[in-house]
């Protein structure tokens, strides 16, 4: 891939700009933890696994401003900095997951010096980030094999190199197979009302060399009906239980005519993507985004001022549309709920 997500780079964190492209290939640098949390709220960075990567070297940043003679105000301190990560988004679960890592080894360490466990955090989120981009890669030898040579993918959002530490995790899989040598083709969703698949999906797919065709939400139905999509590939922001899946707003939708089309309808997500201690998707606390982004596009109006508008970010697919979640461990399928336990030793 040729560009780099995240990176930790001379003790700031180091982010490609995502609101800004495709038009610019923009990297902001951050020195502070408060402005890493506004990047992550902003969509500066976005995507499940890259903003727990974000919240992680957030608190990284936030370790080495805090002020402190002792371990205990050092800790509270450290406490509020993970506090202010927590509040970015509630959807993805990959953030407070990345947030109680941070925590564990925080307190693992407790007997050290502040200085040492400033380093130790730091090492940490950057080991998070590097097991992100092989579990990506993992995922991506997982999935692979379900995509048939000349297969035609239809993919949501982006759950590409972007969304992730790199390579991604519904791409990733897409990558593999293109690795494969395998002749296929994608058909990205734009992703309204935040075009993700216009903006991010379409750019790193052209980036890469991978045939890629951009459709509007509303004809995913009609591409299915006519037989020009084979399998459906998308990412996730929590998986319950039972299997039940929230993904970008659009997901659902993408899945029911799958099911009505007769076409395999997978996720591709990582360990960390997974809740069990929610027993279903009805749990999954999904965030309403300002109105301005479904009235306005890059800032241009296109609906009547005052109109009352709702903006919800992700929606959850019920675990029956779910052909198979396609993991770095392996893909599962059947029963969710034990084959997903099973998978993590719960
Ligand atoms: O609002 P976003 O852009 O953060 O939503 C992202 C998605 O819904 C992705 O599909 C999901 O996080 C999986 S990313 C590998």
């Amino acid at each position: 891939m040729s560009f780099r997500t995240i990176e930790w780079r001379d003790n700031k964190v180091v982010m490609i700009d995502q609101t800004r492209l495709p038009g610019e290939e923009v990297y902001n640098e951050y020195g502070d933890f408060k402005s890493v949390a506004e990047a992550i709220r902003g969509m500066i960075i976005r995507g499940a696994p890259a903003i727990g990567v974000a919240a992680a070297m957030g608190i990284a940043l936030g370790a080495r401003e805090i002020i402190a003679d002792t371990h205990g105000s050092f800790f509270q301190q450290l406490s509020n900095v993970c506090d202010v990560m927590a509040r970015t988004r509630p959807t993805a679960v990959n953030l407070f997951w990345a947030i109680e890592r941070m925590k564990r080894v925080a307190e693992a360490n407790r007997d050290k010096d502040l200085g040492s466990i400033r380093e130790i955090l730091k090492a940490e989120a950057i080991r998070i980030e590097e097991e992100d981009l092989a579990i990506c890669k993992a995922i991506g030898r997982n999935g692979a094999p379900l995509i048939k040579e000349g297969a035609t993918i239809l993919t949501h959002c982006n759950a590409g190199g972007l969304a992730t530490a790199g390579y991604g995790t519904a791409l990733g899989v897409i990558r593999a197979a293109h690795e494969a040598g395998k002749n296929i083709q994608v058909f990205a969703d734009e992703t309204r009302p935040w075009l993700q698949g216009a903006r991010l999906t379409s750019w790193e797919l052209m980036k890469d060399g991978i045939p890629v065709t951009l459709i509007a939400d509303n004809m995913a139905g009609f591409f299915m009906k006519k037989g020009e999509i084979d399998v459906c590939v998308v990412g996730a922001d929590r998986i319950a239980a039972n299997g039940d899946t929230a993904n970008k707003i659009g997901t659902y939708s993408v899945a029911v005519l799958a099911k009505e089309n007769r076409i395999p309808f997978y996720i591709a997500a990582p360990i960390s993507t997974l809740d069990l201690s929610i027993k279903n998707g009805d749990e999954i606390p999904i965030e309403e985004r300002h109105s301005c982004e479904v009235t306005h596009l890059h800032g241009f109006p296109v609906a009547p001022e005052g109109i009352r508008v709702r903006n919800p970010a992700f929606d959850v697919t019920p675990a029956r549309y779910i052909a198979g979640i396609i993991t770095e461990k392996g893909v599962v399928r059947g029963d969710f709920e034990q084959e997903l336990r099973a998978l993590v030793g719960q």
